[in-house]
C-alpha cells in the first residue's frame, strides 16, 4: 500500500511535470529570450571587443543623442542600451573598427541590414506585450520592418517615428485610408482624440486586419462602444455579424460614418421584404401620410433601434 502510494505518488508527479512543461513552453521560451537582452551583451563579446561608448562618441558625436536623451538612454531601465553596452548593444562590438580609424566592414551598420534581420536585432529587445506577436503578422510578412516606421537617431515625432504623427507615418504607404480622415464624419483621429493604434496594433495581434482588441471587427469596435455588445431580445443580424457591413470605421460623406446613405443601405438587404420593397413604390408606403417623413431619416424614422432591441415588441426595431 505504502509503495504502491508512492509509485502512484511519482507517476502524478513526472506527469504533472510534464504536463507543467509542456504548458509552461511557450512562458518559458518568452523568459529566456527576455534573458537574451540581459546576456546580449557577453554574446556579442565572443565576436569582437568593446570599445565603450565614449570611443564610439570620440568620432559619432552626431550620434550622441540616441545614449544621451531619449528611450534608449533610461539608464535605470536594466535592459536599456544606456545601461548594457550603449552604442554596442545595437552595433555590435566594435573595437576593431574604432581601431581601424572607422573601417565599416568592421561593424554593423543597420541600415544596410536585411529587414528581417534588423527587426531582430530590436525583437531581442522588445519582443513582449504589444510586440510578443510580431513575428510573421502583416507588416513583417511584407518586409515592413522595425525601422520602416522608427528611427532611433533620427526620430520625428514620440515615440522614435519617422514621421511628426502617427496618421502621417501610415499615410506614407496606406495614404487612401488616411485620406479618409477628411471625408465628412470620421473618427476623431483628425483631432487627435484617437489614432491609428486606438484600434491596431501595427505589431501583430490575434485579431484580423491587425486590430488591437478582440478576435472579431465587433469586438473590437465594442471595446469602446460596449453599449452596442448586446446581447439584445431581438438581435439584428448584420450587427451581430460586423459592424463595418453598415459603418466604415476610417471615415464617410454619410452621417454616423454610413457606408450607404439610407434606405439603400438597407435596401442592400431588405429588397424582397414584404414591406417595402422600396419607399417609393410600396402599397405600404406610398400616398400614405408616412411617406412623407421617409426623407431624410428615411427607414430609421421607425427603426429607430437599428442595432437591436430589448422590449418583447421589439421584433422590427421599432423601440
Ligand atoms: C576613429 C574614429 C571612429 C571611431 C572611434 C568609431 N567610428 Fe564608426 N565610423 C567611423 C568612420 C570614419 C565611419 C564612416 C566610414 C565610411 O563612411 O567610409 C564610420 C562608420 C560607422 C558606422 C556605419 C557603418 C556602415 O556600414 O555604414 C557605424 C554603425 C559606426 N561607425 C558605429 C561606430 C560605433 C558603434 C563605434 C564605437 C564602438 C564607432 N563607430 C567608433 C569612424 C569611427
Ligand atoms: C539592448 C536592448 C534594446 C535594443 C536592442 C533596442 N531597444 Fe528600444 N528600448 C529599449 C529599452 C530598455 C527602452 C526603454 C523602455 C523604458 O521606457 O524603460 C526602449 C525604448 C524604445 C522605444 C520607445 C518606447 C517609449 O515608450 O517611448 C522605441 C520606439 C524603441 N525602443 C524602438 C527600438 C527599435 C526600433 C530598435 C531596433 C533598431 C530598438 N528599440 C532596439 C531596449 C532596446
Ligand atoms: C537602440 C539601437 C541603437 C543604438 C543604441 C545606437 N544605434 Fe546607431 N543606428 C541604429 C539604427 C536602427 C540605425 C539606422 C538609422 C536610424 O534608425 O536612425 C543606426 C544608424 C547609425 C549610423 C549610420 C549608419 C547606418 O547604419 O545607418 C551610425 C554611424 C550610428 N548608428 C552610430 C551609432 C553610435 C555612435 C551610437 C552610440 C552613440 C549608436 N549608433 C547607438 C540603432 C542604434
Ligand atoms: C507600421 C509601422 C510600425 C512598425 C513596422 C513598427 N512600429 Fe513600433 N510603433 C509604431 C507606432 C505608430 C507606435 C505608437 C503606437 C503604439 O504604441 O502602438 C509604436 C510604438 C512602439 C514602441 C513603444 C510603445 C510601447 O508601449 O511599447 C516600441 C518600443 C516599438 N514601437 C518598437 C517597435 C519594434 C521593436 C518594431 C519591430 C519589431 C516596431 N516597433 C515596428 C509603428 C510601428
Ligand atoms: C513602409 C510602409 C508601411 C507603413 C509606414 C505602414 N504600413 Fe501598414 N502595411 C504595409 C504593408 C505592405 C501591409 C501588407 C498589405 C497587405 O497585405 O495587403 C500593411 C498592412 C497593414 C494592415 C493590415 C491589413 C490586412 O489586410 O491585414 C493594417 C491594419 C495596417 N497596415 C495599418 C498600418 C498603420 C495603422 C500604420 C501607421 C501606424 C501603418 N500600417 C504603416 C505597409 C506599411
Ligand atoms: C475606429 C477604429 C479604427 C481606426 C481609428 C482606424 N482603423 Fe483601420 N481598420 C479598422 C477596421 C475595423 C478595419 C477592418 C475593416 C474591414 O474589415 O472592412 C480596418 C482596416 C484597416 C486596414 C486594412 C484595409 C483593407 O482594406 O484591408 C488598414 C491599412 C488600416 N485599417 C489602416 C488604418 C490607418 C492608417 C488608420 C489611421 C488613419 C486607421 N486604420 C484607423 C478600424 C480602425
Ligand atoms: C478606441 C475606442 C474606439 C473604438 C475601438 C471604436 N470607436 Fe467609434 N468612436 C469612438 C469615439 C471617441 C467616437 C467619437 C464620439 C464623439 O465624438 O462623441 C466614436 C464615434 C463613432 C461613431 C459615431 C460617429 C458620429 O458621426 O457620431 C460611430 C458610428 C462609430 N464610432 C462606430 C465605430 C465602429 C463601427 C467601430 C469598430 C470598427 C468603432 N467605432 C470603434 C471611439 C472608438
Ligand atoms: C445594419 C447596419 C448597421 C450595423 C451592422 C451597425 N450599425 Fe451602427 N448605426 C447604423 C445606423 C443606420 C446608425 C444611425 C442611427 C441613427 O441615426 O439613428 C448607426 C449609428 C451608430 C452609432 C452612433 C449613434 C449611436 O447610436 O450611438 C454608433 C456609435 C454605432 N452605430 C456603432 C455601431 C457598432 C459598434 C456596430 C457593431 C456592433 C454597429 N454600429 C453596427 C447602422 C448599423
Ligand atoms: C447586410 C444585410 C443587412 C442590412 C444592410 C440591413 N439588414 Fe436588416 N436584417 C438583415 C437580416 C439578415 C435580418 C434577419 C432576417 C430574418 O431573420 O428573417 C434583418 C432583419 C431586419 C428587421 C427585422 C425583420 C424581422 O422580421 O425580424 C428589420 C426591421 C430590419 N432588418 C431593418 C433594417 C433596416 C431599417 C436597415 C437599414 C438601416 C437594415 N435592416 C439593414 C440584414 C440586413
Ligand atoms: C413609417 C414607418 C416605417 C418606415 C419609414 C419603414 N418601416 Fe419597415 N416596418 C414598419 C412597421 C410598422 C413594420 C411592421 C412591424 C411588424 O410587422 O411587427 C415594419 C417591418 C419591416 C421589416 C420586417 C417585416 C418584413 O418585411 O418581413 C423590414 C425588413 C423593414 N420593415 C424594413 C424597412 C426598410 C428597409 C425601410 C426603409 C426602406 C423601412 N422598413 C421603412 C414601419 C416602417
Amino acid at each position: 500500500m505504502h509503495s504502491f502510494c508512492k509509485t502512484f505518488f511519482r507517476g502524478a508527479a513526472l506527469a504533472g511535470l510534464v504536463a507543467g512543461l509542456l504548458a509552461s513552453a511557450g512562458t518559458a521560451s518568452a523568459a529566456t529570450s527576455g534573458k537574451a537582452t540581459v546576456q546580449q551583451a557577453p554574446a556579442a563579446k565572443a565576436q569582437g571587443e568593446y570599445a565603450g561608448q565614449d570611443t564610439c562618441l570620440g568620432c559619432h558625436e552626431d550620434k550622441a543623442a540616441a545614449v544621451k536623451d531619449g528611450p534608449h538612454a533610461r539608464a535605470f531601465n536594466p535592459n536599456s542600451p544606456a545601461a548594457t553596452a550603449g552604442c554596442e548593444s545595437c552595433h555590435g562590438a566594435g573595437k576593431a573598427h574604432a581601431e581601424a580609424g572607422g573601417d565599416k566592414s568592421l561593424i554593423k551598420g543597420i541600415s544596410k541590414l536585411p529587414v528581417n534581420q534588423s527587426s531582430e536585432l530590436c525583437t531581442s529587445c522588445h519582443d513582449r506585450k504589444k510586440h510578443a506577436l510580431w513575428a510573421g503578422s502583416q507588416h513583417d510578412q511584407r518586409n515592413v520592418g522595425c525601422t520602416s516606421c522608427h528611427s532611433v537617431h533620427a526620430a520625428k515625432g514620440a515615440p522614435q517615428l519617422k514621421a511628426k504623427s502617427e496618421p502621417e507615418l501610415c499615410a506614407s504607404c496606406h495614404k487612401a485610408i488616411v485620406n479618409k480622415q477628411s471625408r465628412f464624419n470620421h473618427m476623431p483621429v483628425r483631432e487627435s482624440k484617437l489614432g491609428c493604434s486606438s484600434c491596431h496594433n501595427v505589431h501583430g495581434s490575434t485579431n484580423m486586419k491587425l486590430l488591437k482588441a478582440g478576435t472579431t471587427v465587433d469586438e473590437s469596435c465594442t471595446s469602446c462602444h460596449s453599449e452596442k455588445r448586446g446581447p439584445y431580445l431581438w438581435e439584428h443580424a448584420p450587427v451581430a455579424d460586423a459592424c463595418v457591413t453598415c459603418h466604415d470605421p476610417h471615415g464617410s460623406n454619410n452621417d454616423r460614418m454610413l457606408v450607404a446613405k439610407a434606405p439603400f443601405l438597407c435596401q442592400r438587404c431588405h429588397v424582397t421584404a414584404r414591406h417595402p420593397p422600396t419607399v417609393y413604390d410600396s402599397y405600404a408606403l406610398k400616398n400614405s401620410s408616412a411617406a412623407n417623413r421617409i426623407s431624410g431619416r428615411s427607414c430609421l424614422v421607425c427603426h429607430q433601434l437599428i442595432h437591436g432591441s430589448n422590449s418583447p415588441n421589439g421584433k422590427a426595431f421599432l423601440r
